[in-house]
């Protein structure tokens, strides 16, 4: 078994500090059960590729177009990320569905498409506030996985973060371990049965921290926790990844 442990930086760290923050990382003895993540802004990719493709450091894109090429201002295909060493693309995180409007069919095709490039999808699914409030967290979370992954193979690559957007980011409220029991029996259940033989790795997030991880990380069923602001420095990154670790291994 593996527990993966990873962070979108969003649209924080220039090129340098992402290769400060990797180097840091790689100066830090790791568990071998242990795969860590990162994943920075487009415009540091290329400058990590030479450093992180030898190491045992995934490194992620935060986004991806459905093509392989086109006239399609602003984007970036999976083409130009793979030619980067670029290990995996995140998916559906709440800021694209929220702020730019992607949706879980479009979300069906980028998962097509990074899976054919040899990219590992960590696909984000998770309800709003009001469809929590209204009850139905589980129903909304069955129609994110139902479509965006319809296209998605055997499972194999593919990676899920369970993250509420009612929790997530500075405005959001930490959830209990309690709120998140049942989506996440629901989502561990969705994927064993959808997938069968192959195991899809099932991560937690929304503001995860050093206080709160080891809660999350010893559910039964989770792989791992995806973090956010409190993983943005190495420091913070190595200290909720050895909370968190401790807890999942306890509990296994
Ligand atoms: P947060 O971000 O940990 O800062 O809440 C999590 C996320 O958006 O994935």
């Amino acid at each position: 078994m593996t527990f993966y442990f990873g962070t979108n930086v969003k649209m924080h760290h220039t090129p340098t500090e992402s290769k400060t923050f990797v180097t840091s990382l790689q100066q830090h003895a790791c568990p071998s059960d242990v795969q860590r993540f990162y994943i920075p802004p487009f415009t540091s990719l290329g400058g990590l590729a030479d450093e992180t493709h030898a190491s045992d450091i995934w490194i992620g894109a935060q986004n991806m177009h459905q093509a392989d090429a086109g006239e399609f201002t602003g984007e970036i295909a999976a083409p130009m990320l793979t030619a980067l060493n670029v290990d995996m693309v995140l998916l559906g995180h709440a800021e694209r569905r929220q702020l730019f409007g992607e949706t879980d069919q479009l979300l069906a095709q980028k998962i097509t498409t990074a899976l054919r490039h040899g990219l590992r999808p960590l696909l984000c699914v998770g309800e709003n506030a009001a469809q929590r409030d209204a009850g139905e967290q589980v129903s909304v979370i069955r129609e994110q996985l139902n479509t965006a992954l319809m296209h998605a193979g055997n499972g194999h690559a593919i990676l899920l973060a369970y993250e509420p957007v009612w929790a997530i980011g500075e405005s959001g409220r930490p959830a209990t371990v309690d709120d998140v029991l049942q989506p996440l029996r629901f989502i561990r259940d969705w994927l064993d049965s959808r997938f069968g033989e192959v195991h899809v790795p099932l991560l937690y997030g929304g503001s995860v921290n050093p206080n709160n991880c080891g809660g999350y990380a010893a559910i039964d069923g989770v792989d791992g926790v995806f973090v956010g602001r409190a993983a943005r420095t190495p420091e913070g990154f190595y200290t909720t990844l050895t909370a968190a670790y401790a807890s999942w291994k306890n509990n296994r």
